[in-house]
C-alpha cells in the first residue's frame, strides 16, 4: 500500500493502541471526541489523512454501545477526510455471541455489526478469536482473524507441563482446545454439559477423558460472568484434578466475575489484554499482551504480506 501507515485510537483501549503504535514506531494519530448535551458524539480527525492507510483501534469494552458508535463515526470522519483505506481493528468484536437466530424474533446482531462497519466505510477488519470464526462470513470486506493460541501457549510452555491436561468446558470448545493440545503436546478432556430443565444454567454432567491426579487447564475464548468457568472448575476438582487454572483470550469479567474467581478453586487466570481491565484486579490474573501480534499483523496488511505466516 502506497499511502502512509497511520494508527488512530478510540477511547475504549488507548493503552493497547499506544503499545501497538510504539512497536510500529509511529505516533497515535491526533483526533478528539466531543460529547454534546444530547449525548450525540462528534469525532474530529486533527491531522491530515489524505491517501493514508489508516488503522482504527477500538475494542468492545464498557460502555460497549458508545464505543461502537464512536468507532463508526471515526471511520466516517476518516472516509470524508479522504483516507485511502480504513481498517477497523477490533481485538474483541462486539455482539460476537449474537451470531444466530436461536430464539424466536431475535436479531443476529453480529451480522448487523458487520453491515454497520461496512456502511460507515471500513475497508477491512482485523480482529481476534471470534466466538464463532464463521462470523467472518458476515462481511463482504476482508476480515483478518488473529489467534491468541501462539502467545498463550508460549506463556504456558514456560512452566513444567508434565502431568497437565487441557480441558474444554463444553463440546463446542473441543476444536479450539484440540489446537492447544496439538501445540503443547498435551492430552485433553471434554466436559459434557447438559441442560436438565428450561433454566439458563447448564450443568457439567460427565467427563470425556481423564483429569484424576492431573493439573487441569481449562481453555475458552472468553470469560464473561464466570459461570461456565466456575462450574467447570468445581466439576474437575470433583473428578480428582490436582489443580485447576484457566486460559482464555477475552477477559470480559462482567458483574461479580472477579469476586467469584477469587473465591473459587481456580488458582490462576491467564488471559490477554484485548479488553482493558478497567480497575479489576486479582492476584490470580496473569495478563499477556496482544500488542505485538496486532502490530505485526498491521505491518503485514500495510505491506501486503501474508497474515497466516504469523501462526506457524
Ligand atoms: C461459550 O460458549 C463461551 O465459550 C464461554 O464459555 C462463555 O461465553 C462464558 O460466559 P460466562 O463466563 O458468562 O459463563
Amino acid at each position: 500500500m502506497n499511502g502512509s501507515l497511520k494508527i488512530f485510537s478510540g477511547r475504549s483501549h488507548p493503552h493497547l493502541a499506544q503499545k501497538i503504535a510504539r512497536i510500529l514506531d509511529i505516533p497515535v494519530g491526533k483526533s478528539h471526541v466531543t460529547r454534546f448535551s444530547n449525548e450525540n458524539l462528534m469525532v474530529q480527525i486533527d491531522e491530515n489523512v489524505r491517501g493514508a492507510d489508516v488503522f482504527v483501534i477500538q475494542t468492545s469494552a464498557p460502555p460497549v454501545n458508545e464505543g461502537l458508535v464512536e468507532l463508526l463515526i471515526t471511520i466516517d470522519a476518516l472516509r470524508h477526510a479522504s483516507a485511502e483505506r480504513i481498517t477497523a481493528v477490533m481485538p474483541y468484536f462486539p455482539y460476537v455471541r449474537s451470531d444466530k437466530k436461536d430464539k424466536p424474533r431475535i436479531s443476529i446482531t453480529a451480522r448487523l455489526m458487520a453491515d454497520l462497519l461496512q456502511t460507515a466505510g471500513a475497508d477491512r477488519v482485523l480482529t481476534m478469536d471470534l466466538h464463532a470464526p464463521q462470523i467472518q462470513g458476515f462481511f463482504r470486506v476482508p476480515v483478518d482473524h488473529l489467534q491468541a493460541i501462539p502467545i498463550i501457549a508460549d506463556y504456558l510452555q514456560r512452566r513444567d507441563l508434565s502431568n497437565h491436561v487441557l480441558v474444554a468446558g463444553d463440546a463446542s470448545e473441543a476444536k479450539d482446545v484440540g489446537r492447544y493440545a496439538n501445540r503443547l503436546r498435551l492430552p485433553m478432556a471434554i466436559i459434557d454439559k447438559r441442560r436438565y430443565d428450561d433454566s439458563e444454567q447448564a450443568k457439567a454432567a460427565h467427563l470425556i477423558g481423564d483429569v484424576r491426579g492431573k493439573h487441569a487447564i481449562i481453555v475458552d475464548d472468553e470469560v464473561a460472568t464466570g459461570g461456565t468457568l466456575m462450574e467447570a472448575a468445581a466439576f474437575l476438582k470433583e473428578q480428582g484434578a490436582e489443580s485447576v487454572i484457566a486460559a482464555f483470550t477475552h477477559a470480559v469479567l462482567s458483574g461479580t466475575a472477579v469476586e467469584r474467581v477469587d473465591a473459587s478453586v481456580i488458582e490462576q487466570l491467564v488471559f490477554t489484554d484485548t479488553i482493558p481491565l478497567q480497575g479489576k484486579e486479582s492476584k490470580k490474573f496473569e495478563v499477556i499482551s496482544v500488542a505485538e501480534v496486532f502490530a505485526k499483523a498491521i505491518r503485514r496488511i500495510h505491506k501486503g504480506d501474508s497474515i497466516s505466516d504469523l501462526f506457524h
